[in-house]
């Protein structure tokens, strides 16, 4: 369907509709200012669409909505400071192979804003350390037990993303634990296991708005026998962060649930470009926690970097000499970054990605972003100039076995489609009493043709049956899909009537699908009953970008 123009005349009568349509416009010149996403664009062709989308924001055409947000500048957060090191969440059992702990949500105040206080939710009472969910380190074969307490003020849950646990253990929508309660989540993790995960809410129409208030943290799960041992580890956990100029967290406007909500700042571990010296060779664990924002990492030409691992732990061989690696919303990797021979100085920089963010008029996207610095990184190698730099590691290969995932000799996998679409109605969006901040009505982000149903199988899987799934996306813009419960093969992405073979073996379980592509996985699931499967952009998600897969 041709959405674009239906929605650019969609929105023209929309804008008819506003009467103090030139107030509004300087009211988005301000704001416009304020979105650092958007600061690389004045004098860009696209300002005709800024205004239109800021107008959105701000231009409250019905008296129910609320005035605009003003947002914090995007200088309100200090940087520079040293990269933090993440909490842990500590074992309370002496057992070996027992994990226990306790994992609270609550809301937490914090200031972070100089002079401003920040009403966060966070797992653990962070008063200090990092506003990221404490990580939680296991190992193969531990069994865990996590208690879950919500001290928030509405239902939550906890979903172990990427790990394979049971159905009923992995905080599935139709699990919620009420405000005030609390429940134990226990699983025994395989053989095989080890990667790097995350856990994050995902409670029915409200994943979203918990992500960015704070909550998500890091996994790690470890094998006895991890050929990289020896390589020192560091953690980057990124996460999204909009604040209002007040410095409160603020709420998601139009375009964030059109789009997928993008802040002004990017955190890693928690703080605003924080500064990371290296000083022998390390191994890079890094997550995409934020709402929607893609990550297309690089530290520059000058400094490339190995790939050891995806989602689901190492590779079978390392990509070496990347100078760039896009980790879609949800997705993680292992990466090595050399200290170098020399002392020098780059940045960790998030890369223009165009995802093709919709704009509201003329069937425009939206220019993507200018490249945004994520941290300063200064390589000083430990005997640098002494003529004593240390010896790199030797790079173990192969890294791990990883066969292709087939069905058995002589039989056909079943086939399963998963067809992502979306359909934009603006009158219904500017009907009055439609809101901003809660879901908008009339935008439509579906799987299979039909918005999440929490009473509806969309597939069904038999358990231990190696599928093969097509995930095509007739969107006009990029959506990371994720499959619960299992980590998934990518077989090969078609695009425009092109295959193309995926070059290498991994274990994932999100990846990204751009507009008119397919990608073709093959997947199995271990445990009887309902998993889900979804986009990742999580206000697209709350929207019913998801469906149930039934295991029998
Ligand atoms: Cu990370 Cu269903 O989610
Ligand atoms: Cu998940
Ligand atoms: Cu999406």
């Amino acid at each position: 369907m041709i959405r674009r123009q239906f929605l650019a005349r969609a929105l023209s009568v929309a804008v008819a509709s506003l009467s103090a349509r030139a107030a509004i416009g300087q009211h988005a010149g301000h704001d416009m200012h304020d979105m650092s996403g958007m600061s690389g664009m004045s004098g860009m062709s696209g300002m005709e669409g800024m205004d239109d989308m800021a107008g959105m924001q701000n231009g409250a055409p019905h008296a129910t909505q609320p005035t605009g947000v003003t947002l914090a500048s995007p200088n309100a957060l200090l940087a520079g400071a040293p990269l933090a090191a993440l909490r842990k969440l500590a074992n309370e059992s002496s057992d070996p192979g027992t994990f226990r702990a306790t994992l609270v949500a609550q809301p937490v105040r914090r200031s972070l804003m100089p002079g401003r206080q920040t009403s966060f939710w966070l797992y653990g009472d962070a008063a200090q350390g990092p506003i990221v969910g404490p990580l939680i380190e296991l190992r193969e074969e531990d069994t865990v037990e996590i208690r879950f307490v919500n001290r928030l003020p509405e239902p939550s849950t906890v979903h172990w993303h990427g790990l394979p646990v049971p159905p009923d253990q992995d905080g599935n929508p139709t699990d919620p634990v009420a405000p005030g309660e609390s429940r134990v989540y226990r699983f025994t993790l395989p053989r095989g296991s080890a990667g790097t995960y995350w856990y994050h809410p995902h409670p029915h129409m409200l994943s979203s708005g918990q992500v960015y208030r704070g909550l998500a943290g890091p996994i790690i799960v470890r094998a006895a026998d991890d050929p990289l041992v020896a390589w020192p580890e560091r953690h980057l956990f990124f996460t999204d962060l909009k604040l209002a100029a007040d410095g409160s967290i603020a709420p998601n406007d139009m375009m964030d649930w059109m789009n997928g909500r993008e802040g002004q700042f990017v955190l890693v571990n928690g703080a605003r470009r924080p500064r990371i010296v290296v000083t022998r060779d390390e191994r890079w664990r890094v997550w995409n926690a934020c709402n929607a924002r893609y990550l297309r990492l690089s530290l520059g030409v000058n400094y490339p970097f190995a790939q050891v691992g995806t989602d689901g732990g190492l590779l079978g061989d390392a990509r070496d000499g990347l100078t760039e690696l896009l980790l879609a919303p949800g997705e993680r990797a292992e990466l090595l970054v050399r200290a170098g021979q020399w002392p020098s100085q780059a940045t960790l920089s998030a890369a223009v990605y165009d995802r093709r963010k919709m704009a509201m008029t003329h069937g425009n996207s939206l220019p993507p972003d200018p490249s945004r610095v994520l941290a300063d990184v200064r390589f000083a190698p430990a005997g640098a100039g002494a003529g004593a730099a240390p010896t790199p590691h030797a790079l173990p290969s192969p890294l791990r076995p990883i066969e292709a995932l087939q069905p058995p000799a002589g039989t056909v996998a079943p086939q399963k489609a998963v067809v992502f679409s979306e359909e934009m109605d603006m009158a219904a969006m500017h009907r009055p009493g439609a809101t901003m901040h809660e879901m908008p009505a009339g935008m439509r982000f579906m799987i299979n043709g039909a918005t999440f149903d929490a009473a509806r199988i969309a597939l069904t899987s038999r358990r231990g049956e190696v599928e093969h799934w097509s995930i095509e996306n007739r969107t006009d813009m990029d959506h990371p899909f994720h499959l619960h419960g299992t980590q998934f093969q990518i077989i090969e992405r078609e695009w425009n009537g092109t295959k193309r073979k995926e070059p290498y073996l991994a274990w994932r379980d999100t990846v990204n699908v751009q507009p008119g592509e397919t990608v073709r996985i093959a997947t199995v699931q271990s445990m009887p009953g309902e998993r889900m499967f979804h986009c990742h952009i999580l206000e697209h998600e709350d929207l019913g970008m998801m469906a149930t897969l039934k295991v029998v």
